[in-house]
């Protein structure tokens, strides 16, 4: 179900109206909802219940880099997630929200030593490496600190995710995992290091994925390689798929995360049965827009509107360093109006005020505004505030989390006096 609906013309979060958070936080704001986050979490955990999973077979990784304020975090933490990281600031992030470091993974092409010690010192649950490289570098830092590093391969399937070319990563020409026709050399490799330990298996193909077929056909392609390692001796105890579910930006109709987590289970118990005489293995979920996505939007003001020749601009205080994902990718995000007005609409193209022509959020929207109104940008919860900037000296948005008719500020805005803190004139 949407948490953000209309009541009396005015767009809602749960039972609170956007008009009350411009009111006391101003904007641009994100605002998430507590019960969508609840919601999409619970379709995972709830999918893995249905098909006969417990901890000790299934484990949700929520994907960090998604949106990592720390009432997210905590939440659903609370709520029984692990987490997928990708930098030692997002370990530190896990652990003062109080999520569990033996329930992260890490995953990423460029871990340093430093990170390396970090994550080792918090006992995580495993290093997703990437390279030979990596492993041998890894091996070398758990030595020296007298450890042994939990290890899966990241393997590239090479699969077509058939998504943006920005966010599609399992192709061979991408920058991530292992090749696939190397796997089993750099298996043998990781298993003959003396302070490795191997564990697992991953994947991650690509994000805002709509169809699971490429996913369950990595999945097909990594059991091949299980059972090549099975029978040399190597018997990994986890299986990490990624994550990648899409949401629905614009009639987009992505799969159900409960239709694909049981297609993907039955292929698992139907492997595990064929070929391991039905003993389980643990499998890996890294979800992070899927989660977040939907349940958060940035909401803005307009400052001005300018109508020229042909064009329209609805001039917002929101711009491309609050929500990059327009200017990056041209993505589609949906606006609403937070109160909704009789007349006319007209074509605006939604525009920041940073002196960039790249600086949209949205482009040809039939819109019945006028200065000073607020609007919604939409799907904003993912990749949105972990992705801003402070280009042009903006400080970045509040953040609000609403539960009910509850609200509870979970970032302040930042001051201008605070993005320059760290600077120094020359004496
Ligand atoms: N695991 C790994 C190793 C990843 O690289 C990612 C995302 C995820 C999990 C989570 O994927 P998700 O479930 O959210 O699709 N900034 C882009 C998306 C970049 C995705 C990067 N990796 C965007 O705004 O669309």
């Amino acid at each position: 179900m949407s948490y953000f609906a209309y009541k009396n013309g005015v767009l809602h979060v749960e039972n609170t109206p956007l008009t009350e958070i411009a009111n006391q936080f101003g904007s641009p704001t994100y605002v998430y909802s507590k019960a969508a986050l609840v919601e999409n979490f619970s379709a995972y955990a709830q999918a893995c219940k249905a098909n006969g999973r417990d901890e000790s077979t299934s484990l949700v990784c929520y994907s960090v880099k998604s949106n990592s304020n720390l009432a997210v975090l905590n939440l659903l933490g609370r709520m029984g997630s692990g987490f997928d990281i990708v930098s030692g600031g997002e370990l530190l992030r896990v652990i003062a929200a109080g999520g569990d470091p033996r329930k992260v993974i890490f995953s990423g092409v460029g871990k340093t030593q430093d990170e390396m010690r970090l994550a080792l010192s918090h006992d995580i649950l495993c290093f997703n490496v990437e390279s030979t490289a990596e492993l041998q570098r890894l091996n070398d830092v758990a030595g020296e600190v007298g450890k042994q590093a939990p290890v899966s391969l990241r393997v590239n399937p090479n699969v077509d995710a058939k998504t943006h070319p920005y966010i599609s990563t399992g192709l061979k020409e991408n920058k991530f995992g292992i090749a696939y026709d190397e796997a089993l050399a750099t298996y043998r490799k990781a298993a003959s290091l003396p302070h490795i330990r191997v564990v697992g298996i991953d994947c991650h193909i690509g994000s805002q994925l709509l169809d699971d077929t490429p996913l369950l056909e990595a999945f097909d392609r990594l059991t091949e390689l299980v059972d090549q390692l099975s029978e040399e001796g190597i018997h990994l105890h986890h299986f990490d798929i990624g994550g990648g579910i899409g949401i629905n930006y614009n009639n987009d109709q992505p799969v159900a995360v409960g239709d694909y987590l049981t297609r993907l289970f039955q292929k698992v118990d139907q492997w595990r049965q064929r070929r391991y005489q039905g003993a389980p293995i643990q499998v890996l979920f890294e979800p992070g827009r899927s989660i977040v996505g939907n349940a958060g939007v940035l909401l803005t003001q307009v400052e001005y509107l300018k109508h020229g020749d042909g064009k329209n601009f609805a001039i917002v205080d929101a711009a491309m360093n609050d929500l990059m994902r327009p200017a990056m990718y041209q993505a589609w995000h949906g606006v609403q109006p937070v109160t909704q007005r009789a007349g006319a609409p007209k074509t605006y193209d939604v525009v920041g005020p940073v002196c960039e022509s790249g600086d949209w959020l949205a482009r040809e929207r039939a819109l019945a505004i006028e200065q000073g109104d607020l609007l919604a940008i939409m799907s904003a919860g993912a990749y949105g505030m972990t992705m801003s900037s402070n280009y042009n000296t903006r400080g970045r948005a509040a953040e609000v989390m609403v539960d009910g008719d509850k609200l509870h500020l979970i970032r302040q805005r930042e001051a201008a006096s605070e993005l320059f803190a760290l600077e120094s004139v020359l004496p």
